[in-house]
């Protein structure tokens, strides 16, 4: 193949690929995933192994997929009359949140926020839960212990 020719599938890869498909991020994991332009928001969380529930099969009423957008909200389709109801009756709902069955992803920079203490799949993030609660428990006995001593 010519050096020409070459230029020309490389070009035409780059704007076919600007075209149909988009990059998010995914904090705090740190991940950036490609989906296609227009796919929602959550296949890129399913692509990522995380565990949404999807308790009513992407239909925008259950709200077990709620995600904060933290930055790229207008390359997001905007909230649809559904997806506005049941961000609506959820406590942490925020001006930034979103659902991610319902968001569709049509231009870039956009970076998702998992909400803490959900989407946990890796044995990894579950270690780490587990470390930070039996420190958290360790420091309450030692302090339990300390004030015993000092009361008896
Ligand atoms: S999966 Fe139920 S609201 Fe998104």
């Amino acid at each position: 193949m010519s050096q020409d020719k070459k230029i020309f599938v490389i070009e035409f890869l780059e704007v076919y690929l600007k075209v149909v498909a988009k990059t998010i991020k995914l904090d705090p994991i740190g991940t950036e995933t490609a989906i296609q332009t227009n796919d929602n928001v959550l296949s890129g969380l399913l692509k990522n192994d995380l565990d949404v529930m999807q308790e009513c099969g992407g239909r925008g009423m259950c709200s077990t997929c709620h995600v904060y957008i933290k930055e790229g909200m207008d390359s997001l389709s905007p909230l649809n009359r559904r997806e506005k109801r049941t961000l609506e009756v959820i406590t942490t709902c925020k001006t930034n949140s979103r659902l991610a069955c319902q968001a569709r992803v049509i231009g870039e920079g956009v970076v998702v926020e998992l909400p803490s203490g959900m989407y946990l799949s890796q044995i990894d993030d579950v270690d780490a839960l587990m470390a930070d609660a039996l420190r958290k428990i360790s420091f309450t006995l030692f302090l339990a212990k300390s004030w015993w001593r000092r009361v008896s």
